[in-house]
């Protein structure tokens, strides 16, 4: 089985080979693809070297499967190339997530939703992935009907240049700047771009891809994304008003019970989810649970979980996993 990683030389690619690693794809015959600036590197993969190639290059060599994490524009003009082909794409841009043939997927939540036709398929939002893992099987139980998100984004989630940015400034070095403000000892309420609503892409994400995800366009939902200095990982809290009543014992049941998740919930010691904890797993990790006191119906939670792999990554490689076990790849 032929895989290309288009991106290998990113944050997330970087990741990608690495969970593809750990889950023991050892037999597969792998492509590393990057800009033209990285072509002739190589890469390590199970003490094998590979030489980075352009995407040009790698659409002749007609992979299976060809997982993307290079941008939105490489995206947009190769993923339908690759499709043609016959290649299953798993695109973690947020080019193709809306588009109403392309299913948008948490393995957990809404694998089914590929079929054997599919060839293009959009890996969520890194914050949209950790939030949807702990709203979904209460939305199964209790109905949400509205969700106030607030979500605390570390730098990996923008790319190498603002990792870069952080780690220059702790030191005091001059840097070039992947944002227009610097995040050490900072935070600003800004991811992606500002909207004509006011809101950035990154908040509309989580509106519009955690209804596509649930299958259900009328949940309410407003966001605040808020970008931290920090590597480890996203952390969110939400609020979240159901349709039904709730037991805080029967929310942390459900939560226990969903595969992927850690419920890390002990305040009388201390414990609770942060993005130190995340920082390297692939679990999605849930604690602060409590009834919102000011309003019927209403919870509260945090949820951190790594970006790169739960996030992005490993969400990716799962994907995989799902079509190399139904057969829909040889
Ligand atoms: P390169 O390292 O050569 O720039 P990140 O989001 O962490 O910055 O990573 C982006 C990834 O996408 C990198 O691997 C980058 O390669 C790759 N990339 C950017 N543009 C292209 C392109 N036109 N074709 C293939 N890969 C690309």
């Amino acid at each position: 089985m032929k895989i290309a990683i288009v991106g290998a030389t990113g944050l997330v690619g970087n990741i990608m080979l690495k969970v593809l690693e750990e889950r023991g794809f050892s037999a597969i015959d792998l492509i590393v693809v990057a800009s033209s600036a990285s072509v002739g590197k190589k890469i390590k993969y199970f003490e094998k070297e590979y030489e980075v190639i352009a995407v040009e290059e790698a659409i002749n060599k007609k992979p299976d499967i060809a997982i993307f994490s290079a941008g939105s524009e490489t995206s947009l003009k190769y993923a339908p190339i690759f499709a043609e082909n016959g290649c299953f794409v798993i695109d973690n841009s947020s080019a193709w997530r809306m588009y109403p043939n392309v299913p948008l997927v948490v393995p957990e939540i809404n694998a089914s939703s590929i079929t054997k036709e599919t060839k293009i398929i959009a890996n969520p939002n890194c914050s949209t992935i950790q939030m949807v893992m702990a709203l979904a099987p209460l939305h199964n139980a209790y109905k949400i009907n509205r969700l106030v998100i607030s979500t605390y984004q570390s730098v990996t989630g923008t790319g190498v240049k603002a990792v870069k940015q952080l780690e220059n400034e702790i030191k005091g070095i001059n840097t070039e700047m992947a944002y227009p403000y610097p995040i050490h000892k900072n935070l600003f309420p800004h991811g992606g771009s500002f909207l004509s609503n006011g809101y950035t892409s990154e908040e509309q994400k989580l509106v519009d891809e955690t209804r596509k995800i649930l299958s259900d366009n009328s949940l309410r939902i407003t966001s605040t994304v808020v970008r931290v200095p920090v590597t480890g990982g996203h952390s969110i809290a939400v609020n979240i008003e159901f349709e039904n009543d709730f037991t805080i014992d029967n929310v942390r049941k459900l939560l226990s019970e969903m595969h992927g998740i850690i419920v890390l919930d002990d305040v009388a010691n201390n414990s609770y989810p942060m993005p130190l904890i995340s920082e390297g797993k692939d679990e999605v990790f849930v604690g602060r649970i409590r009834r919102d006191e000011s309003n019927p119906k209403s919870l509260n939670i945090w949820i951190v979980a790594d970006n790169l792999r739960k996030g992005a990554a490993t969400n990716a490689v799962q994907i995989a996993q799902y079509l190399i076990e139904k057969a829909f790849v040889k």
